[in-house]
């Protein structure tokens, strides 16, 4: 029997391998620094454990309609508008099983056989996977730390071509961490509307990432391009990773595809998890997100001060996501022989640059802060003492 190329041919997540091989170092009895998953490890805010409990209180937990809860939707809604300035309907919003199947909703409704979507190298791994999976063309667009690993308007201008059909941007990023400058981001959005080209805007990120000067939180892509598509989630600020639940804004065109692929992929999203979540948006919990995102600073200082002292540098500092994207070729070895060492010897789990990239996959390894800051420290220690042990054991020039 066969497989299809697609399964073939997807590339494996060396992340969850790494964090598979830091697992069974454990299962060993070894203390293992895990800072190689991104997964804040605060968990859920009290009042949203609270209502879970509370939802399992022996009522039946139907099906909910294909595109979630209306009151969760609705409730989504009121944070756009609430946190971000934004009129969206909650008919637009699709309830989704995490930020992975809105990306997979989104890509299977607007890519197929010949067309091309632009996305930044380095980027999150199963995006580009998305795109190749439903036959698409990854135009994949080196990026430096100059535009801080992000599109710029004229990178995508010259990587344009009569079949390009999308544009994919996750900012913050992952792994870099890194926001997209907001003009740049609306300049891009513009290029592509006017080319009549899809706009897939991943903001997992965006409420972790820096207010401006004036406190005003960093603003969403519908601000400026409201037919963007749009990919959230509960995952990351909201600290609800196993849960499963994410969203997807999608123009009005896009709705009863959305829908039906929904219907057919996965007929609704948890019903526990989508009544759990309304919690998730009270001030009560908000204020408790807001704390965990300045905890979250104070980890990115902890671990940036940490790298400069060991001498591994950062060439962009993030502002954003919970990553840092670690240059080791000073080193003297490849990504991925740094990850590997790393671990089995100072036990400190990190996740190479070929995730993410090509032009950065052998030189780039990247660290998620979103560890305790006694973990960080811990791993900060290894490293350093990790890197001593390198340097003895490598030959000084002569
Ligand atoms: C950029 C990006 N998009 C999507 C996801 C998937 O998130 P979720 O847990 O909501 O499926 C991740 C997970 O790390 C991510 O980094």
């Amino acid at each position: 029997m066969k497989l299809t190329h697609r399964a073939q041919h997807a590339e494996p997540f060396h992340a969850l391998a790494f964090g598979e091989r830091a697992a069974a170092l454990e299962a060993d009895g070894h203390r293992v620094v895990k800072l190689s998953i991104g997964e804040p490890d605060f968990g859920a805010p009290p009042a949203v454990l609270e209502a879970m409990r509370d939802a399992m209180d022996g009522r039946p937990l139907p099906y909910t309609p294909a595109l979630g809860l209306p009151a969760l939707r609705a409730a989504i809604a009121g944070f756009y508008r609430d946190k971000h300035g934004v009129e969206v309907d909650p008919a637009r919003i699709a309830i989704t099983t995490g930020a992975s199947s809105a990306l997979l909703l989104a890509t299977a409704a607007t890519t197929e056989a010949g067309d091309e979507v632009i996305i930044a190298d380095p980027s999150y791994p199963c995006n580009r996977e998305m795109v190749t999976s439903f036959g698409g063309t990854l135009v994949s667009v080196p990026t430096t730390a100059d535009t801080r690993y992000q599109l710029d308007v004229a990178s995508v201008e010259a990587a344009w071509s009569e079949r390009t059909n999308a544009v994919m941007i996750a900012s913050p990023s992952n792994p870099t961490g890194t926001t997209i400058p907001f003009a740049e981001l609306a300049a891009i959005c513009d290029l592509a509307r006017t080319h009549g080209a899809w706009r897939i805007v991943d903001e997992i990120y965006l409420d972790l990432a820096d207010p401006d000067d004036n406190g005003t939180p960093a603003p969403t892509v519908l601000a400026a391009d409201p037919e963007a598509i749009v990919i959230g989630s509960f995952s990351k600020y909201f600290g609800m990773t196993g849960w499963r639940l994410g969203w997807a804004v999608v123009p009005e065109e896009l709705v009863a595809a959305v829908e039906k692929l929904a219907m057919h992929y996965f007929l609704s999203a948890s019903t526990p998890a989508q009544h759990a979540a309304l919690a998730a948006f009270t001030p009560e919990s908000l204020a408790v997100c807001e704390q965990r995102r300045l905890e979250l600073v104070a980890r990115r200082h902890l671990v940036l001060d940490g790298l400069a002292t060991l001498d591994l540098p950062v060439p962009v500092t993030p502002d954003g996501a919970f990553y840092v994207y670690i240059d080791v070729s000073r080193t003297g070895l490849d990504a991925w022989t740094f990850c590997e060492r790393a671990l089995d010897s100072a036990h400190v789990a990190l996740t190479p640059g070929r995730d993410f990239a090509t032009a950065t996959a052998n030189t780039h390894v990247r660290l998620s802060y979103a560890a305790s800051r006694e973990d960080l420290a811990e791993g900060l220690a290894r490293l350093g003492m990790f890197l001593s042990q390198l340097a003895d054991h490598t030959p000084s020039p002569s």
